[in-house]
Order: C-alpha cells, then structure tokens, then sequence
C-alpha cells in the first residue's frame, strides 16, 4: 500500500529558500524510487514571518506544522531584522517553534568523507573517518531553569537554575539508545557527575534505561573529558548523549572536525515519529540570492528525515550515498571548491546528487 506523509516546508530568510527548493527536488525523486507520496505544505517562520504576518512565529504555521508528519526548515534571520526588539527577531520564532513542537532530541551527525579530510583544520589521520552523532537534550536545563538577577550590598548577583526531572531524562537517554542501535551500538553519556547534583541523576537513570539495551555498549565519560578527547581522538565516538547546555558546545565543537558548515544536517525530535529538519548553517546573508549556497546540509537533512520520521532507511541511505558518491567524484559549490572557477551552483549540486539517486 502507497504510503502518505504531509511536510510543514518553511524556507525562511536568506538561502534558506535557495536550498530549500533543492532538497524538495531531492524528495520528488524519492517519490519516483519509493511507493511513497508526500504533500508539501509551506509556510512561513523567521523574518519573511515578521514582515508578512508581524510575527516571527504565526499561528498558521504552528496548526500547519502539528497536522503533519514533519517540518522541514531552511534557516532564519539576516541583518534587516538584527535591531528588532525580541518578540519581533527571527531566532524567537525558531526556539518558539521548537519549544511548541516538543522537540526535545536534537541529533547532529558530524562525519568526515574521505574525499574532504582537506577541509578540516585537524591532521588526516586524526579526522579520517569519522562518523559520530551527538544527541543534545534540547528543552531543558540551564536554558530553561529559572532565571535571576538582584542587587546586594556587595553588587550585583545573578543566577541561572540548572533542573531536570527523571522523565525528561529518561526520554532523551532512550531515544539515545535506539540512535546508537541504528548506528555503531556504541553510547557515551556526558555529565559532569563528580560535580553536578543533576549529572548525578542522568547517570542513575541512563544505567537503569541501559538494562533494555544489552546490545548497545555504554561509558559515562565527563563533559572536559569529552571535549579533550574528541579533538585527541575523535573516532572513539559513535553516539554521544548530552543535557542542553553540554551538547550545545559538544555539538559545536565537532561539527568543525569535518570543516565545512554548508555539509552538516540536523533533526529536532518530538515524542513518536515527528521531527523537524534542518541544516545546522544559518542565513549566509553574505551569499543570498546568488544561487552559490551549498544545498548538502538540506538536503542530508531531508534525508534525516525519511529515516527517523517516516521509517525509509532505504531511502535515506540511497540519498546519502549519492551524496557521497558526487562529492567524491570531485563535484563542489564554492564554499568547498579549491577555486571559484570550478565551482558548480546550489541547483547544478542538487542536480548531480539526484542523477546519482
Ligand atoms: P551562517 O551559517 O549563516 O554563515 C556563516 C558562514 O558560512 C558565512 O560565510 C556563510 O556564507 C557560510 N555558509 C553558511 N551556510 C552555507 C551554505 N549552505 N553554503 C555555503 N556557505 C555557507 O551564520 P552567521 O553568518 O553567523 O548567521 C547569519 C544569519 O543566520 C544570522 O541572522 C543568524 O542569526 C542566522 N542563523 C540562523 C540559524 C538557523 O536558522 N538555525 C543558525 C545560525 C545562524
Ligand atoms: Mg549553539
């Protein structure tokens, strides 16, 4: 039986939509591959949001978003709406967007192809074949815990509440688990337990939630450890689980082992199968409208999202590997081209990527 899926599409500001068409074109030939159909349904998010409708975040978009399957986004923001007061700033509309969706697993995979280790600042040896994910818990923690600030007699003081409750831990840790099941079944969870009151009940519930995954190996590694050992080491790393604030600057640190930001995708994951996508780079206001932007990270994280919302590995993984198979073949747009010469456009990317599906 054909199967059905509804995606929320927001494009967003700056190359959002440039690459955005590109992964929809991607998604159109997944269609012809696979007995799949999918409804694409746009909307608006970020500064298009805020000069169209007033509002970073309209209402319409969050009703669209809910009633589908998946969202997947281009990216928000650009130096127009830089000054706005905060109700009217694009990045309001995207954590608003994430907070309202439930969107608590954030995953980000940083892989290094053989064909690109040039690209990293770190020594070949060290970055050659690296494939690690970081599962970042993205609606609790310090970002989200209570927030103050007063003045004493000896100036002034401030504070920031760092609080997780079991369930949202629990969930995360799981949903961590199963990601490490797909991929090398090997788990390290971050903390900072020698320290840290709430560290030290993420590591009890991540040891109780272990018991259902005998077949996933797991270490609890501190988070400055963590951090010196993926720049010493880096392949020791599969699957990394993390509260918010720790994945944060994890998650950072080792996208920039593998170079270029125009490569790299992400999934935002809510309870069951709905997720929203996106790549991790922003606006590039500085290369919009000249139809040069990099379309892989949009288009990986379409990808992502055939995998982990719709249940189509084999689609993903063809996608991916196409996208393997162009870029080892020596095809680059500027941003990781050797000269602007040789350098093909976001459509002319998309285009190859697809011909190799
Ligand atoms: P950025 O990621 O937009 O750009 C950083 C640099 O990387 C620029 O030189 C840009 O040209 C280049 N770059 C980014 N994506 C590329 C691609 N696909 N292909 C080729 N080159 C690419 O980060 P920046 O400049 O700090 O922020 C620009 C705007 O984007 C700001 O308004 C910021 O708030 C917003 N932003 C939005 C995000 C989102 O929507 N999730 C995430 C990060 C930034
Ligand atoms: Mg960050």
């Amino acid at each position: 039986m054909s199967q059905t899926f509804t995606i929320t599409v927001l494009p967003g500001d700056g190359i959002g939509p440039e690459v955005i068409e590109q992964a929809i074109h991607v998604l159109k030939a997944v269609e012809k591959l696979e007995d799949v159909t999918f409804t694409f349904e746009y909307a608006r998010l970020g500064g298009c949001a805020i000069d169209e409708d007033g509002t970073p975040l309209p209402e319409e978009t969050l009703e669209k978003a809910r009633r589908s399957d998946a969202v997947l986004l281009g990216a928000v923001g650009g130096p127009k709406w830089d000054n706005n007061p905060a109700h009217l700033r694009p990045e309001t509309g995207l954590l608003g967007i994430r907070k309202a969706l439930g969107l608590y697993a954030n995953l980000r995979p940083a892989f290094m192809l053989d064909c690109m280790v040039e690209v990293s600042a770190l020594k070949e040896e060290v970055v050659r074949g690296v494939d690690l994910m970081v599962i970042r818990e993205l609606t609790g923690g310090l970002y989200f815990g209570e927030k103050k600030r007063y003045k004493t007699e000896n100036g002034e003081v401030a504070s920031d509440e760092l609080i997780y409750h079991e369930y949202e831990i629990e969930r995360i840790v799981r949903r961590a688990f199963e990601v490490a099941r797909l991929r090398g079944k090997k788990l390290t969870s971050v903390d900072k337990a020698n320290v840290l009151e709430s560290s030290r009940l993420w590591r009890k519930v991540v040891d109780r939630v272990a018991h259902d995954y005998p077949d996933v190996e797991l270490r609890h590694q501190l988070v400055d450890s963590c951090a010196m050992e993926l720049l010493r080491w880096p392949k020791q790393f599969d699957t990394i689980v993390t509260e918010n604030m720790f994945g944060d600057i994890l998650s950072d640190e080792a996208s920039m082992l593998t170079g270029s930001i125009g490569m790299l995708p992400s999934a935002s994951l809510a309870d069951g199968n709905f997720g929203l996508y996106e790549p991790v780079h922003g606006s590039a206001p500085d290369i919009a409208g000249k139809g040069i932007a990099n379309p892989t990270a949009t288009i990986l994280s379409a990808a992502m999202m055939l995998k982990y919302s719709f249940g189509m590995e084999r689609a993903a993984n063809a996608v991916e590997k196409a996208v393997h198979k162009v870029l080892n073949s020596g095809v680059r747009t500027a941003d990781i081209a050797k000269s602007k010469e040789e350098a093909v456009s976001t459509k002319e990317m998309a285009d190859k990527i697809i011909a190799a599906m």
